[in-house]
């Protein structure tokens, strides 16, 4: 049985925000800016002791942190931490959900390049791909170039290798997404991320009909203004994680916008932003529409009934699928402490609750 010694790669992204202490994370800092567009390929990839070095840079335009892991054996009941019967809840019915099989098919190191096109291709680095290596999960990226063609014929060629493993798809630039475009990934899809979309409606998935059953992590880099309706989560009935990074900021959330997801288990609202200097107005109106307006006291009353959406996590602890999983997420990257009575925003307690408005 190969799923021992499965490799998994940890998914964290960017904790080192607000006064956090980082030391323990020194060596899992990437500066993930200066990636060149024109290859869209890692330039140096090194493993350190299992931990990616610091020389390495990204194609996708956000920090990452990666980080190589050795799970053994079958998955294990998680053990709610809290008593939070909500959270007990979720913990039960993920335990219950049919977990995909992967075989992790074997790719030949050709078909793993070939499958590339002009702005999309697989990282084929050791870090990540590792040249679509037996124990590794595949990085897929279509950078702002692709069109809405190119995105489909690429993860059409993705689907063609039969690799029965985790992929995780980074799409940068505002696109349109077809049912078409994803079938061919719907059953190995385990992260889609964004990466600068501007005025995203989510709606565009559920508008196009698409469904990506196991999807566990949605993310957001660097979008603006994204709004989010109910039914806007349908197409994702398998999230463990939402997560709106690198100063991506909301427009507007419809009430009960996440109640579709059963499996829920943690939000990133806020993450990436400076807040020393002037906040910006997407910030500010983001900031205090959620956590301050009369309007989105359902959030905050929905968040005070699952204070574990927006707690610290573990590695692992929040999904573990197809050769990834979740990295330590700690206190500070989740969201930002607002308080509603001081014309900043910014709570003085960066320990504090989500909002001055309600007690955590
Ligand atoms: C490479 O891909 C081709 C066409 O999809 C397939 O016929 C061949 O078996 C693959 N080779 C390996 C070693 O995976
Ligand atoms: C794809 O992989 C599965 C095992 O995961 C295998 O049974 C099947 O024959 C493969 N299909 C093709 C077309 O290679
Ligand atoms: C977000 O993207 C804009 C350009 O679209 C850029 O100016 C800004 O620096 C980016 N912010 C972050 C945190 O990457």
């Amino acid at each position: 049985m190969r799923k021992f010694h499965t490799l998994v790669i940890c998914i964290f992204i960017c904790a080192l925000v607000g006064g956090l202490d980082a030391d323990g994370f020194k060596d899992l800092n990437y500066n993930m800016e200066n990636w060149n567009p024109g290859t869209g390929k890692p330039v140096t990839t090194s493993l350190n002791r299992g931990r990616m070095r610091e020389d390495y840079i990204h194609p996708t335009t956000h920090e990452s942190q990666w980080k190589y892991d050795v799970t053994r054996g079958p998955a294990t009941r998680p053990v709610g931490s809290t008593a939070n019967p909500l959270f007990e809840e979720v913990l039960q019915r993920s335990f219950e959900q049919a977990k995909p099989v992967f075989h992790f098919n074997k790719i030949s190191p050709e078909n793993c390049t070939s499958v590339a096109t002009d702005n999309c291709g697989i990282l084929t680095g050791k870090a990540f791909s590792d040249n679509c290596a037996p124990t590794n999960p595949l990085f897929t990226y279509c950078q702002a170039g692709a069109g809405d063609f190119e995105a489909k014929y690429f993860l059409q060629r993705i689907g063609r290798l039969n690799a029965s493993r985790g992929v995780i798809l980074t799409l940068s630039g505002e696109r349109g997404v077809t049912k078409e475009m994803f079938q061919p990934v719907a059953d190995i899809l385990v992260v889609l991320q964004f990466v600068k979309f501007h005025q995203m409606s989510v709606a565009i998935f559920s508008a196009a009909a698409i469904r990506l059953p196991i999807l566990r992590v949605l993310q957001f880099y660097n979008c603006t203004g994204i709004v989010l309706q109910r039914g806007d989560f349908l197409p994702f009935p398998s999230l463990r994680m939402v997560q709106f990074l690198k100063s991506s900021t909301i427009a507007s959330i419809e009430d009960n916008a996440f109640e579709p997801l059963m499996y829920l288990r943690h939000i990133t609202f806020e993450h990436g932003f400076d807040t020393s200097s002037n906040l910006s107005p997407e910030l500010k109106s983001h900031l205090s529409l959620l956590h301050c307006s009369r309007e989105y006291k359902w959030l905050r009353d929905w968040l005070q009934l699952r204070p574990y959406l927006i707690a610290p996590k573990n590695a692992g602890a929040v999904f573990n699928l197809g050769g990834f999983q979740n990295m330590k997420r700690e206190k500070g990257s989740i969201f930002i402490p607002v308080d509603c009575a001081t014309p900043r925003l910014i709570a003085d307690n960066i320990d504090g609750p989500f909002s001055s408005l309600m007690e955590m």
